[in-house]
């Protein structure tokens, strides 16, 4: 069996997520995956916890080790491990602190698993050439669309087919808010407050209701997916904050809803009409990837878009693409 040692950078609702889905599979993933996966150290912005025999995860996620004073990229440096795994939050101008913590890791001849959009979107291709001068894999599944396996499945289960587009909803914030407008009748500052209510929206929902969220994820897509090679710049973006109840009444009468669809061949983020029933129709936060390929034709993919544990199915996957490969 193989034993992958783990460094976690960041321990917020993702890190925290991975940490109970690693304690919860650990005899599974040891049976049907062949793989134990055990973290040697954990990255915060106010401590680290290191042990190379294993942290107690559980005793962690309890509050009961001490974390200690540290630099965050000195222990991605210096602690001997596998995989980094990167989920700290990314300033979108900048890419840091991940960028720099992926670069470490890359450096330090570690492999990369991240969440982390920015960096991915930012400097896909620095990146990904990096770690393949040196034999590493940069695997970012996690960072498009949560728990659905949209780079995966195209990338590998539907290799043989050409992918001439990839569009979708990949904000769950905006689709629970239009869900709501459109369902309930809803106006968008009620939905908004009920979004925040349940946790579907940040305190500051800008980059969410701003389409900018969504187009980070779209720049991923067209560059690891599709071939292209363009930046956030190249996207056309617009939000939902100008769709009114009227809008979606109207939209209603016609027989179509309205959903923020990113479009990756036109590069563009829109509010757009969407029959009632279409495969893009999909209710509360789910995210929904429709994929156009030669071969297959259109490939439906809907699931949760966000969420700890959701979003940890898609970490553990590159994980074990990693390990499957060591
Ligand atoms: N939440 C989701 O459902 C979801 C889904 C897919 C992808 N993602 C992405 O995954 C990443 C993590 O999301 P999250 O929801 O877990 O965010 P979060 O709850 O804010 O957690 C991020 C953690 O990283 C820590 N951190 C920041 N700078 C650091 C540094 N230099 N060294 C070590 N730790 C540092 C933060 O510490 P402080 O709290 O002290 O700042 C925080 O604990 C983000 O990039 C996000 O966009 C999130």
């Amino acid at each position: 069996m193989k034993d992958v040692s783990i460094i976690i950078v960041g321990f917020g609702n993702i890190g925290q997520g991975l940490a109970k889905t690693l304690l919860a599979k650990k005899s599974y993933l040891k049976k049907h995956a062949g793989t134990g996966l055990r973290v040697v150290a954990v990255c915060e912005k106010k401590g680290r916890v290191v042990d190379e025999k294993g942290v107690d995860l559980k005793k962690l996620l309890e509050g009961r080790l001490r974390w200690g004073r540290h630099k965050t990229l000195d222990v991605i440096r210096d602690v001997a491990a596998d995989v980094v795994v990167e989920l700290t939050p990314g300033d979108i101008q900048t890419g840091q602190p991940g960028l720099s913590h992926i670069n470490a890791a890359l450096d330090s001849k570690k492999h990369v698993v991240t969440s982390n959009k920015s960096p991915i979107a930012l400097e896909y291709k620095k990146l990904t050439e990096k770690a393949g001068a040196k034999g590493l894999k940069l695997l970012f599944e996690a960072s498009v669309a949560g728990a659905i396996p949209v780079i995966n499945t195209l990338s590998r289960e539907l290799k043989a087919n050409t992918c001439s587009n990839i569009y979708g909803i990949l904000n769950g914030t905006t689709n629970f808010i239009l869900s709501k407008m459109s369902e309930e009748g809803l106006d968008y500052e009620t939905a908004l407050k009920e979004a925040k209510t349940l946790g579907f929206a940040e305190s500051d929902p800008s980059y969410d209701v701003e389409g900018v969220d969504s187009a980070l994820k779209l720049v991923i897509l067209a560059n690891s997916l599709l071939g292209e090679s363009i930046s956030y710049a190249d996207v056309s973006v617009e939000g939902i904050l100008d769709v009114t109840p009227e809008c979606i009444e109207l939209a209603i009468k016609h027989g179509y809803t309205v959903k923020l669809v990113a479009d990756v061949r036109e590069k563009k983020v829109s509010p757009r009409l969407v029959p009632i029933g279409h495969p893009l129709d999909v209710s509360d936060n789910l995210n929904a990837i429709l994929a156009q390929t030669d071969l297959s034709g259109e490939i439906t993919l809907v699931g949760e878009g966000a969420g700890p544990v959701q979003t940890s199915s898609a970490i553990m996957t590159d994980l074990i693409e990693i390990s499957n490969n060591l």
